[in-house]
């Protein structure tokens, strides 16, 4: 027994139910870094409290060993069944919210989604994205300004939706046109951004595996509402990463990863362009400066 352990044991004693969390937190080292320290000392707390709290039984410990395995084994490079499942119990919106404490004004952030691929096309203030000849137009437009409403030029403006059938262009390669449904746009002086996509439609998350097992079993539905990506960068700003939700979708208060906030629901109005279906939605994007924090 090294010198560490002996003196644990001295003065904690043998591991117990009711010592279960000291015991083993003293366990560490003390060269550990400190943040890992601090971030594993609080897990194996929670942890703890968890299963005594639930009073939980061998049978579930091993189902959950057993579910977890699931979830690793069906992750490939296209798949990350663990992003899904911390998306599914709030986790992921519960850290990007943690880390992107705004002021009041600057424009929300949400999940970021599995479905961004860097490097999309930069293409001309209001061109196309669609390609794929599918749904219905959509002008998307409005204005990215700093929180005293002032433009913000040279604003990198990412976006990217599903299709009208409700997949991404990475899901369906053999069928959808490359970079269907995406593109990148760069503010000019004005601030002023515009392109044409279609009005998104909301989709399942994939539910054919572990977590839809999950999903199922509590009663929910894998659905997102529908909605458009974006990521606008700027320099001098923080990162915005969030969508525009379409306003009356019946998803809109149970997304299944909880992404959606009230300021991100945008309108959608049909609009007449000579006898074809047009649908237009304006929405203007607040940035916050890095200092300027809740
Ligand atoms: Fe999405």
């Amino acid at each position: 027994m090294n010198e560490d352990v002996a003196r644990t044991v001295a003065e904690i004693g043998y591991f117990t139910e009711d010592n279960s969390v000291e015991t083993v937190n003293a366990r560490m080292g003390p060269s550990v870094d400190p943040r890992l320290g601090k971030v594993m000392a609080c897990l194996v707390k929670h942890l703890h409290a968890f299963a005594r709290e639930a009073e939980l039984t061998q049978d579930e410990w091993e189902y959950a060993v057993g579910f977890l395995t699931r979830t690793g084994q069906i992750c490939t490079q296209e798949r990350q069944e663990f992003i899904l499942l911390s998306d599914t119990l709030g986790l992921s919106m519960l850290v990007d919210a943690i880390n992107n404490r705004r002021p009041k004004g600057a424009t929300e952030n949400t999940v970021f989604g599995p479905f961004h691929v860097e490097g999309a096309p930069v293409r001309a203030m209001g061109d196309a994205i669609s390609f794929d000849g599918k749904g219905e137009s959509c002008l998307f437009g409005g204005r990215v300004t700093d929180l005293k409403g002032r433009p913000v030029e040279g604003a990198r403006i990412d976006v990217w939706s599903d299709n009208a059938d409700g997949y991404y262009d990475v899901q369906q390669p053999d069928i959808q046109p490359k970079w269907n449904n995406r593109g990148v746009f760069i503010t000019g002086a004005d601030g002023h951004y515009s392109f044409v996509g279609i009005k998104p439609v909301s989709y399942p998350i994939p539910d054919d595996g572990p977590v839809g097992d999950m999903l199922a079993h509590l009663g929910r539905h894998p659905y997102r509402p529908a909605h458009m990506h974006y990521m606008i960068r700027a320099e001098g700003f923080q990162k915005l990463v969030t969508h525009t939700f379409v306003e009356g979708d019946p998803y809109l208060v149970s997304d299944a990863v909880f992404g959606v906030k009230r300021t991100l629901v945008a309108p959608f109005a049909r609009v007449d362009d000579g006898g074809e279906t047009m649908w237009r939605s304006d929405f203007d994007f607040v940035l916050a400066r890095p200092d300027e924090t809740r």
